[in-house]
């Protein structure tokens, strides 16, 4: 399986911190953003994996993540994406070479977590597989509302509900097969104008092709200021926790 990372956008919410540089580049404690969800992918064996950037800053990337080899990337590749306000589903779409056909694990550049996903990489075949993580804000996030008789089935996903229909948030993992570059390509704008990951999901499902599975472990996304240092405060007391000394 490739991997695919989503690092675009303008990270306005992180205005003015993202007038100096890329959101994914900002330090998640002692590293930059964007390491931890590259140190998923390897961990779950992925080592062909394309960054899909935007935006002012995109040219940044090259200089923290080089060749990638440091991270135990064996092939790194980078997209641009033309409009950094365009969505996340938009920024997939320039994927759709790199992924030549075959599975993808996505991951957006924001998320961090110490989950381990292997197993469900192994395991997957075709469809799509969500990542769902219990939250106390699930309107921040895209919301599964469960069936009614069959609760572990997801009849439809909501993006940043009002009025949420469970405390779960569809984290920013997904795994695809090759169909979702056609899905991408027949969704609409939402009301934020953007290209919605979410409704390129609500195609699975409707497709009775969507699995899920509960994220085991930390993870938070690292989008506006609470979450940025919340993500922080997490990653240093497990790196202190585990020993790690600071040099003078
Ligand atoms: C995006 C997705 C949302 C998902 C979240 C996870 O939200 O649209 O469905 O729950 O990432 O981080 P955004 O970061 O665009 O607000």
């Amino acid at each position: 399986m490739k991997g695919i990372i989503l690092a675009g956008g303008l990270g306005t919410r992180l205005y003015p911190l993202t007038h100096a540089t890329n959101k994914h580049l900002l330090p998640i404690f002692d590293q930059p953003m964007v390491f931890y969800p590259i140190q998923t992918l390897v961990q779950a064996g992925i080592q062909d994996i394309l960054i899909v950037t935007s935006g002012p800053h995109s040219g940044d990337f090259i200089r923290v993540l080089k060749n990638g080899k440091e991270l135990g990337v064996r092939h790194l590749e980078y997209a641009y994406q033309e409009n950094p306000e365009g969505g996340i589903a938009d920024a997939l779409a320039s994927a759709e070479d790199f992924a030549d056909g075959e599975p993808i694990a996505v991951i957006l550049g924001d998320n961090t977590t110490d989950a381990d996903i292997s197993q469900a990489v192994e395991k997957f075949r075709r469809g799509a597989v969500v990542f769902l993580k219990e939250v106390t804000d699930p309107e921040r996030f895209g919301v599964p509302v469960f069936d009614r008789k069959d609760r572990k089935k997801i009849i439809r996903i909501e993006e940043k509900p009002k009025k949420p229909r469970s405390n779960f948030a569809v984290t920013g993992l997904y795994l695809f097969d090759n169909k979702v570059f056609g899905y991408v390509k027949s969704i609409k704008p939402s009301k934020r104008g953007q290209l919605e990951i979410t409704d390129v999901n609500n195609c699975y499902i409707k497709a009775s092709k969507l699995q899920w599975s509960e994220l085991k472990g930390f993870w938070t996304d690292a989008g506006t200021f609470g979450s940025l240092f919340h993500a922080g405060a997490y990653w240093a007391q497990k790196k202190f926790g585990a020993g790690l000394q600071e040099e003078d």
